[in-house]
């Protein structure tokens, strides 16, 4: 509605008052019915973040000794787009536990959007043994959100990166090598994969042939031609390092204190190392003792037996209850809860909390082991 200013003396009033009542008309003429508002990066948000995502088993495949491929289709919603690296976190209900690890995501961004994730699973634990012996396809499982820091980033990282992994520590890189072979990743990458035998090798080396990634095998127990013999030491890193190269190392913490001893002699860049972190196992103590736990979740309360040999959450899943939870190694603060009551222990290597979640009694159950009768508070699980 313009409204034209007139040079009349009385003229503005007389016209204001005319809109007015125009105003009135167009109101009553308009339904009641609320506007609906939806902006693009409320919708891009909700893609990315779409909580908890049902899906299926759709395929088990053995691809060495003791590990699995696993095939997940969605199963209602949409798996969302995540950076080559990430991981997920599956959980279903197996017996009278609730089970939920993290896993590596080893098929590409892009077969996210397709409806299809993969995931390597090496026989270790509870939940992996249950995927592999007891889950046949079809098995309904919940995926959490794609999580964890473990991708390249164009302004922290090098655009080479000397990807180092062990065992099943390769699965991160095997997802990489794939979005550079699709190009929705631009960095060269030079992965260096130690095992002890061609059998232990757990993917196909022959499917790395790509523009931009190379791959070099090192065997420590057996001689093959086309592999390298021996371990990842200086002399072998030293080849594939350049002035444009980020070290990035997933594996055991063993291979771990190895190579940064090694890159250390190289005199390379500390800063320019990163390692995926493990999950936080059970832990080594003189004895085995076991003690009350209280579980608060909203006005829920449950006790159960925890031992202080097991983290808090292994004891509630153990017990069925559903704990909120990703990384399982203290960093995410996805299953921050707060101490009521009770003494606790927690590894410095894995204690990622704030000073004032110290001060206040505020613990990642993956990472707390009970020292003590405990009482907790922790986050309702919204699937
Ligand atoms: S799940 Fe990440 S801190 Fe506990």
């Amino acid at each position: 509605m313009a409204f034209k200013r007139s040079n009349v003396p009385g003229e503005d009033i007389k016209l204001a008052m005319g809109m007015t009542a125009k105003r009135r008309q167009l109101i009553d003429e308009t339904p009641a019915t609320p506007l609906v508002y939806e902006y693009g990066v409320n919708r891009l948000a909700k893609a990315l973040h779409p909580g908890y995502v049902k899906a299926l088993i759709a395929d088990k495949v053995s691809c060495s000794a003791d590990c699995w491929k696993i095939t997940l289709a969605s199963a209602g919603g949409v798996f969302p787009y995540f950076r080559a690296g990430q991981f997920i976190t599956l959980s279903c209900k197996a017996g009278e536990s609730f089970l939920s690890r993290p896993y590596s995501i080893i098929s590409s961004p892009k077969d996210a959007l397709a409806g299809k994730l993969e995931i390597m699973v090496q026989r270790k634990g509870l939940f992996s043994s249950f995927l592999i012996d007891e889950a046949p396809e079809g098995t309904e499982l919940w995926v959490g959100e794609p999580s964890g820091d473990f991708h390249h980033d164009d302004i922290r990282d090098r655009g080479h990166i000397l990807a180092i992994a062990g065992g099943s520590g390769v699965t991160p890189f095997l997802s990489m090598i794939k979005a550079v072979s699709e190009g929705s990743e631009k960095f060269r990458l030079t992965l260096v994969y130690g095992a002890r035998t061609r059998a232990h090798i757990p993917f196909d080396p022959d499917a790395f042939k790509c523009d931009g990634v190379d791959a070099v095998i090192v065997l420590s127990e057996e001689e093959a031609e086309g592999y390298r013999h021996g371990f990842i030491t200086a002399d072998l890193l030293s080849e594939y390092i350049d002035d444009d190269t980020s070290v990035f190392m997933c594996g055991p913490d063993a291979m771990y204190r190895f190579v940064r001893g090694e890159l250390q002699g190289l005199g390379f860049d500390p800063s320019r190392i990163r390692q995926e972190r493990n999950s936080v196992g059970d832990r080594k103590v003189d004895e085995i003792k076991h003690f009350n736990l209280i579980v608060h979740i909203r006005d829920a309360v449950y006790e159960l037996d925890a031992a202080n040999n097991e983290t808090l959450i292994t004891a509630l899943e153990r017990a069925g209850i559903p704990a909120v939870v990703r990384c399982r190694n203290g960093s995410c603060g996805f299953c921050h809860s707060r101490v009521l009551n009770g003494e606790y222990f927690i590894a410095a290597k894995d204690d990622f909390r704030r000073s004032a979640d110290k001060k206040f009694n505020y613990i990642h159950p993956c990472s707390t082991y009970p020292e003590s009768d405990i009482e907790i508070d922790i986050p309702i699980m919204n699937p």
